[in-house]
């Protein structure tokens, strides 16, 4: 799977890690940054990830900051982006299975690295069980809609 990865400077150890395990599973990893742990802005490296995913270039992205909060705040404001800010695996699993979300965030000041890889596979591992969840998720995409139209 294409996978996006993208925090600011309080990510950036955890996501090199989540990076090299991505990698290690076989997934083709596209690093928006930030490259080095000098202080930045998250919402730039939400806004790449999201980017990434709601062009199509990445099938899903993981986005980092200090909480989660603030990278999934702004990954959410790109059109087609469902970004959820977890900070365990049966809420990373859910987000998959019922609300299709296609951006994961996680804070690398909330959760350590052991806690961090599980989500991150519990997440991957799970698929959107549509049904009645599909057409709540629909909802979501018609608010986006709404707004987005002239
Ligand atoms: C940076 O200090 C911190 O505010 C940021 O990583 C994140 O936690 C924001 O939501």
């Amino acid at each position: 799977m294409k996978i996006a990865i993208g925090s600011d400077h309080a990510g950036y150890e955890l996501r090199l890690l989540v990076k090299d395990h991505l990698e290690g599973h076989g997934h083709e990893v596209i690093d928006v940054g930030h490259h080095s742990p000098a202080p930045v802005d998250y919402p730039v490296y939400g806004r790449l990830v999201g980017e990434a995913v709601a062009s199509g270039q990445a099938e899903l992205g993981i986005a980092i900051c200090g909480t989660g909060v603030g990278i999934s705040i702004a990954a959410n404001k790109v059109p087609g982006v469902r970004a959820a800010c977890v900070s365990e695996p049966f809420s990373a699993l859910l987000s998959r299975q019922h609300n299709n979300a296609n951006v994961l965030a996680f804070g690398a000041r909330v959760v350590g690295p052991g806690l961090a890889l599980m989500m991150v596979d519990a997440w991957l591992g799970g698929s959107f069980a549509g049904g009645r969840h599909a057409e709540r998720v629909a909802l979501i995409s018609q608010m986006e809609d709404e707004r987005t139209r002239d």
